[in-house]
């Protein structure tokens, strides 16, 4: 087979690492790629927002299946124009999509087929906004409706802070139309988990759960970024957990789609607060996490090209398990200085080599370039460092030894990525 791969972040890095494990693969490509995905899959230089451009290669090259890495071309709708063009591509249509693309939409599917999650309201008045948050008090926390780069939730502490969100999003516009509807809703108190599925909207299979590292800074101080780090499994996502999250969450969530007239194909990611009064949805995303994936797919032993396959045809009842790896899987980001503000570029970076050498140790890329025989640095997260162990507290020790490896000009990182699992 044929893949192409859309997308240039850790997450496509992981996507085709494992993609290439497959038996049933020749040739991968990537669109638009990076430094690290160019060692395993011939990159080029098509736009991951380029539908038209992605579909023209596709039909060109022959592609069997491509893979969608960011959530900008699935709200784009580039699913439905390679279905229309004949050919398969893993991940959910336009409609599907809003699941990500508009909040109003995703809570207002939640609130329609009983999906646990905060209490909420949604507005398009600036007034009306700050009228609501004087009634209900902080915390609270404001959503821009619409994709937002990952920057368009704020948890504000205070009154004032929650009227400056709004202020920011509704009249200073700074996430454009996606502040023109903004939701408020009630701040929920406890532990995050991701959980993912693969589903083709009837048959639905479960990744391994993993947690993110949202803040900048150690024991989530600071400032809220991409991902600074995950791990899996999430050990406080405990089997029955796990079954409540799948009944209340995520059947819910796909079974009311369907009746909406929209079928999912693809992976569904639902982020969960795991609350006093159970597990909670804070959001859907329509793809694969990042950096939650490249802590997964190093665990997971089953064929992922002949399960997204499955999923695309809607024959996944064919695949009726996945088989994992039981050891621990640790990913620490590495940054450029800056991030998750203004960051520098073009930064060589060194001991790739030897901290690749350690045994069960991948590096991921997520923003580098080559230039020549050198790596460069060319994104504010630069490279996802992942270690295999048998318990968390192994991975974690044998992924910052490969960490110590590698260096670059003001490289952060941070040091505690997975120590919530210790406690
Ligand atoms: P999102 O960009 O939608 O993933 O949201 C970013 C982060 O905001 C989440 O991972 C949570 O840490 C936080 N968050 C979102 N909604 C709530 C909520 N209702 N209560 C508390 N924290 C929230
Ligand atoms: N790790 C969160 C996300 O992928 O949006």
């Amino acid at each position: 087979m044929r893949i192409l791969v859309v997308g240039s972040g850790g997450r496509e890095h992981a996507l085709v690492w494992k993609i290439a494990q497959s038996q049933l693969v020749d040739k991968i490509f990537c669109a638009p790629g990076n430094g690290g995905i160019a060692q395993l899959a011939e990159c080029i230089d098509i736009r991951a927002d380029d539908v038209f451009g992605l579909l023209e290669f596709a039909r060109k090259e022959k592609i069997d299946l491509t893979v969608v890495g960011p959530e900008i071309p699935l709200a784009l709708g580039i699913v439905n124009e390679f279905i229309k063009a004949g050919l398969k591509i893993f991940g959910p249509n336009k409609r599907a999509a809003n699941l990500e693309a508009s909040k109003v939409f995703s809570k207002q599917l939640m609130a329609k087929y009983n999906v646990p999650t905060a209490a909420f309201e949604v507005f398009d008045s600036p007034e009306e906004a700050k009228k609501y948050i004087e009634k209900i008090g902080a915390p609270c926390v404001i959503k821009a409706d619409g994709l937002a780069a990952g920057k368009g939730v704020v948890v504000a502490k205070t009154i004032k802070e929650a009227n400056d969100a709004v202020t920011s999003m509704m009249q200073d516009k700074v996430f454009g139309d996606a502040g023109k509807k903004i939701i408020i809703e009630e701040c929920l108190i406890g532990q995050e988990a991701s959980i993912m599925v693969i589903t083709d909207s009837k048959q639905v299979l479960a990744l391994a759960s993993a947690q993110d590292h949202k803040r900048i800074l150690d024991n989530d101080q600071g400032a809220n970024t991409g991902g600074m780090g995950a791990y899996s499994p999430a050990s406080i996502v405990t089997a029955d957990i796990l079954v409540e999250v799948m009944e209340k969450v995520i059947y819910r969530t796909i079974d009311g789609l369907a009746k909406e007239g929209i079928g999912y194909r693809g992976v569904l990611y639902a982020g969960i607060m795991l609350t006093k009064e159970g597990p909670k949805a804070l959001e859907f995303n329509v793809r694969f996490g990042d950096p939650e994936t490249e802590a997964i797919l190093p665990r997971l032993k089953s064929d992922l090209v002949e399960v997204m396959m499955a999923a695309t045809d809607g024959q996944l009842t064919k695949v009726k398990n996945l088989f994992w790896d039981p050891r621990a899987c640790v990913c620490v980001v590495c940054a450029s200085g800056g991030y998750p503000g203004n960051y520098a570029k073009d930064k060589e970076i060194k001991g790739l080599k030897e901290a690749e050498k350690l045994n069960d140790i991948v590096v991921f890329h997520s923003g580098t370039k080559k230039a020549g025989n050198k790596i460069l640095t060319s994104g504010g997260r630069v490279l996802g460092v992942t270690g295999l162990g048998s318990t968390i507290e192994d991975a974690i020790n044998k992924t910052y030894k490969a960490v110590n490896k590698i260096s670059f000009e003001d490289m952060h990182f941070r040091r505690d990525i997975g120590s919530k699992a210790l406690r």
